[in-house]
Formats: structure tokens, sequence, C-alpha cells
């Protein structure tokens, strides 16, 4: 890991401010100065904080910025489990959201250190694109998934103004991917997912996709 934008991620300091002030202006540039990727955040909040009992697995959960959402509306057996690389952002993430359904664990995406199929609900939210291997990141994803569960994806897309060299040169330049349009697609339809929603907001894509059910 070598990206100056994935080095930032083990800085104690930008671990601090990351969830209350380089989130949101973050999540702000996605929109390319509108809000729509801040309307379907708000509004994947509210799906998340719904009652069940789900097994919710968090990957690359920075400082738990989700992890109050996923674990509000849990019942029964109910458990969410955020899984960071960081020391510094598992740290603070630890000390901001404390509950007995709430687990952090310190793992690498590429190979998550879970059965198959032992979740519910697989996020990785703003992670993909810093990732190495962010397709083998997906695969994981899947396999982790039991049927019926769901896969929730926030990344980066390649929209027709970042199409421009230079802001692909700009994004390379501190280490972010952009995906093509179909690139997060094509690999979760390789797993023959089902329900495969993408909604695009600016420069950043929302992706939801099911493992179907065993018949
Ligand atoms: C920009 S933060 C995203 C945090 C949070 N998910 C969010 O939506 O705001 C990206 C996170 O990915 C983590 N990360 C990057 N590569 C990883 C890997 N291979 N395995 C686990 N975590 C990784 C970084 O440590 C960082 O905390």
């Amino acid at each position: 890991m070598s990206s100056p934008a994935a080095r930032l991620m083990h800085n104690r300091a930008f671990s601090q401010i990351y969830e209350h002030l380089w989130r949101p202006l973050f999540t702000r540039g996605f929109s390319l100065g509108g809000s729509s990727t801040l309307d379907y955040d708000r509004a994947l909040r509210a799906y998340l904080a719904r009652p069940g009992d789900r097994r919710v697995l968090d990957i690359a959960c920075g400082p738990g910025n989700y992890a109050q959402d996923a674990s509000r509306g849990l019942t029964g057996d109910g458990a969410y489990v955020g899984l960071d690389f960081s020391r510094a952002m598992l740290a603070q993430a630890a000390r901001d959201n404390v509950s007995e359904r709430v687990t952090f664990l310190r793992g690498d995406a590429h190979r998550l250190p879970f059965a198959s199929e032992s979740f519910d609900t697989v996020t990785c939210l703003a992670a993909l694109y810093l990732i190495d291997d962010p397709l083998a990141v997906l695969d994981e994803m899947v396999r982790v998934t039991a049927p019926g569960g769901e896969l929730i994806v926030f990344t980066s897309v390649r929209a027709s103004i970042a199409g421009l060299p230079g802001a692909a040169a700009a994004a390379g330049l501190v280490g972010l991917r952009l995906f093509s349009r179909t690139e997060i697609l094509d690999r979760l339809a390789a797993h023959e997912l089902v329900q495969v929603e993408q909604t695009i907001t600016g420069v950043g894509q929302y992706v939801h996709a099911r493992k179907a059910r065993r018949r």
C-alpha cells in the first residue's frame, strides 16, 4: 500500500478528523457540486438502520462512521463487524462506537478472515478506489455473503467529466482509482448476483446487489 491517499488512512490525526470534516467534504465532491451523493448517503444510512436480525460486515470501515446506523436497528443475534487494516482508524472506531453488538477487527479486505456465507449484509463504502486489488475484494464480499444476503458498495465511477484526461490524472496522482461504469457490475454479474442496482451520483456510484437464495 503506497499511494498518498492510502498512506493517509494510517495517520492518527486524519482518523480523528475523517468522519466529521473530511468525509462530508469528500462526499459532496463526489456529487460534483450537487447533493446527490449526500442524499443517497442519507437514504443508505436509514436503510442500514432498519430493524432486523442481521449479521453485518462493514469492510474498510474506517473510523466506524456507519457503525451506529448499521447497528441501531439490530435485533435478536444481530451484530455489526467493522474490518479495517489501519490501526489508527480502528482505534478511533472503537472510541466512538461502544455497543455490545459492535465489534472492530483488524484485517485485510483481500483475505477476509470469515467463513463463507457468514453475513447477511456486506458493505464496502468509500474504499474500493483505494484498495490494491478491488475486484478481488468484491469476490471476497460475495464469498462471505449468505444466500439471500446483500452487498452494498460505494465507490468512484468515471463519469463524463472525470473522463477528461486531467481529472483522471489527478485521481491517479493521489492514488484513487476511477472505475468504468460497468467494471463493478461485470464482476458481480460473473458471480450471478441478482437484483443488481447501480446509482450514479456524479463521480460516485452506489451498487446494491443480492445473492440468490438457495432453491
Ligand atoms: C476512505 S476510508 C472509508 C471509511 C468508511 N468506510 C467510509 O465510508 O467513510 C477507506 C478505508 O479503507 C481502509 N483500507 C484500505 N485498504 C484496505 C484493505 N486492503 N483492507 C482493509 N481495509 C483497507 C483504510 O484503512 C481506510 O480506513
